[in-house]
């Protein structure tokens, strides 16, 4: 199982990893409940682990955590669950967690795990000889149970969203994709930097937007020869995976598919969260799926070949999620920054995958942004340039200082058409009654949706944007 959309996050471990800590905070990031099975048991049985391993013995305890895990994993509703460390020895629960859970390891080394723990009141934790062994024991079990492995609230995250960030992730992409036949469905220039380690079916969509097209589908559509079992690998930046992931949605009525993106705006932001779609000449992206991909495979070292104005719209990208945040991502080393971003949006998609309300929160610097794009006729400013000047009027209407984004950004007024942007910010299909509603900051970090401003205080923002 590769990702956590509608089941269980279960985090398994060595006792000392940090499966409470952290579950608690990941639940909070995913919106979900949190389950601390050691303490359910506690409560229910209104002893302490120390005493009930005393007074019933270990084989008694264990029956009881089999009987509490098993109910916590039966519920429907998925929530985030931190198993005890021994929870694996148990053959029933493991085959439960393949049925209910996307089950993540929280790595700890057995030296770290007994500085935290060692002597302490846990029964296992007394004698550092036997905890070690222990340790030694259980890492089998833990690597055959575990889905995914991480050490912090991203890491887990990123798993729970089913991507892996991880330099040379694209080299050994086979033994990462799921089992059965696969096609590949990829931006035709980048097949010809990039070619994927796969003996498959390939499919060339067309560069840039014109990979967004009926036309283009249909032609991968009627080329495909998966059946219902197969999955269909996605190659290339947004538009590629935009594209692909449509056509997975559709096909068959629905294929898996796994996104492989290999730009900065794909890997930070258009190959995570299931959204995907094509174009009409009416609008961009007026046709679409959530289709959640079944994996995402983020490999850094692919953003190398990146022409420097296709990475300046992916840094568009990240000064807004850097502004969400509240911290400088921006300064981040691409790899720490890639992961950062990612689990940024991982986390807001599986907490609304279907963009019923907080997912808005992505759309800092997007209403200005898409009215410059349709003014200058999808063409004249690109989304990155248009993206760097919507956070500009967005920081100015929330009051705050603008540097950041002139700094790394350097936006530019553009030259379009100032009544043409006007009418284009009414009709925002997340506008109500010809009435933009706009995210902005209360401070960096602080995200405030569906503010409706005056509107001569709106369009002197878009005219700042807009050069004479
Ligand atoms: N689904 C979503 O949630 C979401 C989010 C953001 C953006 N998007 C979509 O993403 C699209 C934009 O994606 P993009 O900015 O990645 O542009 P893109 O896919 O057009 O790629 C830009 C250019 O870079 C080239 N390229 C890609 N990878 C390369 C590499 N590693 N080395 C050298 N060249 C490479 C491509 O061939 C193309 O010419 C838009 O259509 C937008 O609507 C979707
Ligand atoms: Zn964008």
């Amino acid at each position: 199982m590769a990702h956590a959309l509608d089941r269980h996050l279960a985090l398994i471990g060595f006792m000392g990893a940090g499966k409470s800590t952290l579950g608690i905070v990941v639940a909070l990031h995913l919106g979900r409940r949190f389950v601390d099975l050691d303490r359910e048991l506690e409560r229910a049985m209104e002893e302490s682990i120390p005493e009930l391993f005393e007074k019933r013995g270990e084989a008694e305890f264990r029956v009881l955590e089999r009987e509490a895990t098993l109910r916590a994993l039966t519920n429907e509703r998925p929530a985030v669950l931190a198993l005890g460390g021994g929870a694996v020895e148990t053959p029933a629960i493991r085959k439960t967690l393949r049925e209910h859970a996307l089950t993540v390891l929280v790595e700890v080394d057995a030296e770290t795990a007994w500085t935290r723990v060692g002597g302490s009141a846990r029964p296992l934790a007394r004698d550092e000889a036997s905890f070690h062994e222990l340790f030694g024991r259980r890492e089998p079990l833990y690597a055959e149970t575990a889905d995914a492995v991480a050490r912090d609230v991203d890491g887990l995250v990123l798993a729970a969203a089913g991507i892996v960030v991880e330099e040379g992730a694209f080299g050994r992409l086979a033994e990462l994709l799921p089992s059965g036949e696969h096609e590949l469905v990829g931006d035709g220039n980048v097949l010809g930097i990039h070619r994927p380690p796969l003996e498959v079916p390939v499919h060339a969509l067309p560069e840039g937007e014109e990979a967004k097209s009926l036309g283009a589908i249909e032609t991968v559509w009627r080329g495909l020869r998966l059946d219902r079992d197969g999955t269909i690998v996605a190659l290339g930046g947004g538009c590629a995976t935009d594209a692909a992931g449509f056509v997975a949605a559709n096909y068959l009525r629905g294929v898996c598919w796994v996104a492989v993106p290999t730009t900065l705006v794909g890997q930070v932001d258009a190959a995570i969260g299931g959204k995907t779609a094509i174009n009409l000449p009416e609008g961009k992206n007026l046709v679409g799926a959530f289709h959640w991909p079944e994996l995402t495979v983020i490999d850094p070292a692919l953003l190398q070949t990146l022409p420097p104005e296709v990475r300046r719209a992916g840094m568009a990208e990240v000064v807004k999620t850097g502004l969400l945040v509240g911290e400088p991502l921006w300064e981040l080393a691409d790899a720490e920054l890639i992961r950062r971003c990612a689990a940024y949006k991982a986390a807001v998609c599986l907490r609304d995958p279907h963009e019923r309300g907080e997912r808005a929160v992505l759309n800092l610097g997007h209403t200005f942004a898409h009215a410059l794009e349709a003014a200058g006729g999808y063409g004249e400013v690109s989304h990155g340039d248009a993206v760097a000047l919507g956070l500009l009027a967005a920081l100015r209407l929330s009051d705050l200082d603008t540097t950041v984004v002139e700094e790394v950004l350097v936006p530019k007024p553009v030259r379009v058409d100032r009544d043409a942007a006007w009418a284009a910010l009414g009709r925002d299909k997340k506008g109500r009654e010809g009435k933009p509603r706009l995210v902005l900051l209360d401070a960096p970090g602080k995200p405030v949706t569906g503010v409706e401003l005056p509107d001569d205080q709106v369009r002197a923002a878009l005219n700042e944007l807009i050069a004479d």
